[in-house]
């Protein structure tokens, strides 16, 4: 059955479309069949009209930790107080996680989606890494893999605190991959001072690719160091973080497939330097803006704050930061359309309203999408759509019982 929206007074496609004004699209067996003006819209077996408001397409969060139990409030509230922040907190939450049981970790995934859906995103990545030993690694991805669109493994975010790092890695490479490789498709290390060194991510990204599965690296998060040349090198689907990146790691990136992932909630949460999103660009960088949703950084999945963020404090235009929040994410994850509305794998694309693609919509309750940035931190998230059917609100139990 095919259903008409219409009353759209602006929608950004974030493809060679452009922005559209009164505009319509039919969505079909979930993917988009046609899309243009409303006055040249074709039939449908019914319509929904969205009443004069901004639509675009759902975000693509393309970097979150979603499966974890507990809060580091207490954390947080010392670094609002002048402390650091040091990767060694992980082995907090790996406590609380480990002692969560499959249960309340999956209770505690499902609210967050719930959350996530509510501020417009459609698709979302998440990491495991805070089980950090074969059980509960297995159990994060087998959890994960249920409900989000991809899964990564990361078994190395962290030396759990008393264990050798040599016997700690070639279990990561060993029986942890072998108990999570059927429930995950990306492999990624953390590269960073504290966490694990050169040598090291380089055994976890040849381990992974000898797997099949595809690359990503946390790096140049706290300071300078091999991660987006490691990323680069190894062909990785992308570098996240990239708070610290000198000129050579800016040319290597560009010219490269590596998109850079900015995490500008992280970073303000952190107080790190915002990352260089501009100089990114402006250096032809694929670029994405995901919401790190993880209890030690980044407590939040709202990609509007970060689109926010990357317009007011990073110096992106509107269009920039939304590109870099939905095709931006999407490549990320390479699921964005390379023609034809399909990603490089045959599936609908994500991140970008073609004919063919997924019919994941944001619609804004308002009828400009520069609202995201006019108005910071206002609800603008009127509806949330995945593949055509509405997920936020949930629609009201329409029957009568019978
Ligand atoms: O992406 N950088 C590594 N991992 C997370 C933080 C994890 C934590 O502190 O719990 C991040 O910021």
């Amino acid at each position: 059955m095919s259903t008409l929206f219409h009353g759209i007074s602006e929608l950004r496609t974030v493809s060679g479309l452009g922005t559209l004004s009164d505009a319509a699209l039919i969505v079909d067996r979930g993917r988009i069949a046609w899309i243009g003006p409303r006055a040249g819209a074709p039939a449908a077996d019914a319509a929904v009209d969205l009443g004069g408001r901004a639509v675009l397409p759902g975000w693509v969060d393309s970097h979150t930790h979603m499966i974890f139990a507990g809060d580091r409030a207490a954390e947080f509230e010392a670094r609002m107080n002048g402390q650091d922040y040091q990767a060694g907190g992980i082995a907090v939450t790996m406590s609380a996680t480990r002692e969560a049981g499959a249960v309340r970790l999956e209770q505690l995934l499902l609210r967050r989606l719930a959350d996530a859906r509510a501020g417009g995103t459609t698709t979302v990545e998440t990491k495991t890494g805070y089980g950090l030993d074969v059980d509960s690694e297995a159990l994060a991805a087998d959890i994960a893999a249920r409900h989000v669109d991809d899964v990564t493994f990361l078994g190395a975010h962290l030396v759990p605190p008393g264990e050798d790092p040599d016997e700690y890695l070639a279990l990561v490479l060993g029986d942890m991959l072998d108990a999570v490789a059927a429930n995950v498709s990306w492999i990624d290390v953390f590269c960073e001072r504290g966490a694990f060194d050169e040598a090291a991510a380089r055994r976890v990204l040849e381990a992974g690719r000898a797997r099949g599965l595809g690359l990503r690296v946390h790096g140049n998060q706290l300071g300078h160091g091999p991660g987006v040349q490691l990323a680069v090198e190894y062909g990785a689907a992308s570098v996240d973080h990239v708070n610290y990146v000198s000129d050579g790691d800016v040319e290597a990136l560009a010219s490269s497939e590596t998109v850079a992932t900015v995490l500008p909630a992280c970073d303000l949460s952190t107080r790190q330097p915002l990352a260089p999103a501009r100089r990114l660009l402006d250096a032809g960088v694929h670029l994405a803006l995901a919401s790190n949703l993880n209890p030690g950084t980044s407590y939040t999945s709202s990609m509007a704050f970060c689109v926010t963020t990357a317009v007011l404090q990073q110096h992106l235009t509107l269009d920039e930061a939304i590109h870099a929040a939905t095709a931006g994410g999407a490549r990320a994850l390479r699921r964005h359309d390379i023609g034809g509305g399909v990603d490089p794998q045959g599936r609908p694309a994500r991140g970008s309203l073609v004919v063919g693609a997924a019919a994941d919509l944001h619609v804004l309750d308002t009828p400009h999408a520069i609202d995201l940035a006019y108005r910071p931190g206002m609800p603008l998230t009127w509806r949330t759509y995945i593949q055509g059917v509405q997920v936020h609100p949930e629609p009201q139990d329409q029957s009568d019982g019978r």
